[in-house]
């Protein structure tokens, strides 16, 4: 009885495999585009009932689907299957449907020996892979915290595993391993534990309409973490979670050609940043129509390593940024960009060619750009930019923050646009309004030296109190 459906699995695929070949057989001048073959993970013995594990019909499911030829391997709804790490292979699309979740496992046995390899759903070299079909994947990270903490939640971590130190050492959502054709749509993520979505070495990726909702509490809790990919295009997603939102970085090549579009960001620290990874170079980036609403920060540079970042459009953003606990990194800098020499091994990089157009900001903090003596910020452009300047949270300002490494925390007041080691900056109709309020470290439109800023322009540039 249990080997009928196996067998009659085995027939499908027989024929669609029968009829592809077919097809292409008649086909004589144009390659087929052929149909994806459909298996559903219940077929191949899933329960979806949340408590038995579904890891090996899940797996079964995959590996059945033809080698190379597209195949969408189906979790029908309602269901839950909870699953140690799924491996996509070349061709698989998996179709979570709406009201199917896929829930990652809580135990270290669950992932495989080395940490790099620690997600719930991974591609490794893969081509044509991806996930969508309006359903949840699950990362249960409620079931990794150790101690509540109203600061910050206390994680599990597997560092006695050996497999990771210190206390990041906990499993991603999900992740493209040098993989190229990739396609997240339609799918929620869900309370990773660690990082969400997580793209590594890969090239020509697309992430749309997916949503993720990580923990605002919860520390490493990543949104998308782009790394030493090119060709990523990131559109009608929208992302609530305590780390950074949208995340490029640089470990052992460099990031071209990342767009961001028509997206919504909400997160406890940084709701786009570049870094603080950075050891190649970020170019050609294009950010636009992008809501931020209470982040830590908005738009940000964190350059560390040595990688030159260079032509980056920011246009078309509502920006709004606040102060949280220190513990997250953020000052509420709606726009932040720094260079600087991570530590006295670093070498400094510059930054350079980066357009900001049309910009509605409304902050607790200011503007902070600062290269560093040979690492100097070159032709930064704010065009078209209203900044509303108001506190409304009790947490203390007065500080720069140069984190991570370089100067650290830095006690100073802080200023509508505070400026150190710039050469070539086009400030034009750019409009701050002020509200009043009592803390005195805050009060002054324009803060630079004439010795570490040249060729500075203002056109059109108006600073005045919000009531006059
Ligand atoms: C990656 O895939 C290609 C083609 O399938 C194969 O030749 C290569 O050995 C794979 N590399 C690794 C590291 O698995
Ligand atoms: C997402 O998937 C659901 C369920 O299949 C579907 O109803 C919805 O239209 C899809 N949304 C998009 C944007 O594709
Ligand atoms: C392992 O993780 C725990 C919990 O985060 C941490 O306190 C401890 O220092 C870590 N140990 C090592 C060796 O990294
Ligand atoms: C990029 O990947 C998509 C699948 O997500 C594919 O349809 C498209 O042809 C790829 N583009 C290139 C240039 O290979
Ligand atoms: C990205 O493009 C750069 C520049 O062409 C190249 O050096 C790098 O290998 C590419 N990375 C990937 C993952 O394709
Ligand atoms: C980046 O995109 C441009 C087209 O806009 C393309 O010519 C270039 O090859 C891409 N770079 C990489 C590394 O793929
Ligand atoms: C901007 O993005 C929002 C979704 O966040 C979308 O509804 C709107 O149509 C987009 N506007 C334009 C001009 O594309
Ligand atoms: C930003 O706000 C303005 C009005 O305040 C609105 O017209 C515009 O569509 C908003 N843009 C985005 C990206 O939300
Ligand atoms: C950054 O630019 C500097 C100056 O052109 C160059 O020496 C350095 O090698 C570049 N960094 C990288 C990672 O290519
Ligand atoms: C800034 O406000 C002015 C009105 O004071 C408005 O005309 C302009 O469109 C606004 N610019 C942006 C980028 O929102
Ligand atoms: C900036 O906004 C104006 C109108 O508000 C629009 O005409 C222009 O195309 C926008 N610029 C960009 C680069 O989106
Ligand atoms: C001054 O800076 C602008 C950009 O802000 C740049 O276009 C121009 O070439 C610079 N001029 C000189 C003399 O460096």
């Amino acid at each position: 009885m249990a080997n009928h459906p196996t067998l009659f699995l085995l027939f499908k695929i027989i024929i669609i495999v029968s009829f592809i070949l077919i097809q292409s057989l008649l086909a004589t001048s144009h390659p087929p585009n052929p149909l994806p073959l459909t298996l559903s993970v219940t077929d191949f013995g899933a329960t979806g009932d949340g408590t038995r594990y579904d890891t090996v019909p899940i797996q079964s499911a995959i590996n059945s689907c033809p080698d190379n030829l597209p195949c969408h391997v189906t979790f029908p709804a309602p269901g839950k299957y909870l699953t140690g790490t799924v491996f996509l292979k070349s061709g698989v699309v998996l179709n979570v449907e709406a009201g199917a979740r896929i829930l990652g496992g809580t135990r270290v046995e669950d992932y495989p020996a080395e940490s790099t390899r620690w997600y719930v759903v991974v591609a490794e070299n893969a081509t044509e892979v991806g996930i969508g079909g309006g359903g949840v994947v699950d990362g249960q990270a409620e079931k990794f915290v150790v101690r509540e903490n109203e600061r910050k939640k206390v994680m599990v971590s597997w560092n006695e595993t050996g497999a990771c130190l210190g206390d990041e050492c906990r499993p991603r959502l999900v992740g493209f391993l040098d993989s190229t054709n990739v396609r997240v749509s339609n799918v929620t993520l869900y309370q990773p534990a660690y990082w969400c979505l997580h793209i590594v070495r890969s090239n020509n990726i697309s992430i749309e309409d997916t949503t993720i909702f990580g923990d605002f509490n919860i520390p490493n809790n990543d949104g998308i973490d782009i790394e030493d990919s090119n060709n990523t295009v990131i559109t009608r997603c929208h992302i609530d979670t305590g780390d950074d939102a949208v995340c490029p970085k640089s470990s052992t090549g460099p990031v071209y050609n990342l767009t961001v579009t028509n997206t919504w960001i909400r997160s406890k620290s940084s709701a786009i940043k570049l870094g603080s990874a950075s050891w190649f170079d970020f170019k050609h980036f294009v950010f636009d129509n992008i809501t931020i609403l209470d982040s830590h920060r908005g738009l940000a540079f964190q350059i560390r390593d040595g990688g030159n970042v260079s032509d980056i459009v920011f246009s078309n953003i509502n920006i709004s940024t606040r102060y949280y606990d220190p513990l997250w990194w953020g000052r509420g800098e709606p726009i932040y960009i720094t260079s600087c020499p991570r530590d006295a091994t670093s070498r400094e990089a510059s930054i350079s060619n980066i357009l900001f157009i049309n910009i509605t900001a409304n902050s607790e903090n200011g503007i902070f750009l600062s290269g560093s003596k040979r690492g100097l910020l070159r032709n930064l452009r704010f065009i078209n930019m209203n900044i509303t300047y108001t506190r409304f949270t009790n947490y203390a300002g007065g500080l720069l923050d140069y984190r991570p490494g370089c100067q650290e925390l830095v006690k100073h007041r802080t200023a509508g646009m505070m400026m150190e080691h710039i050469e070539g900056i086009e400030v034009k109709n750019v409009e701050m309004r002020w509200s009043k309020y009592e803390h005195e470290q805050w009060n002054n439109p324009l803060e630079f030296k004439s010795s570490t800023v040249n060729n500075i322009s203002f056109l059109n540039f108006n600073s005045r109190s919000k009531s006059s």
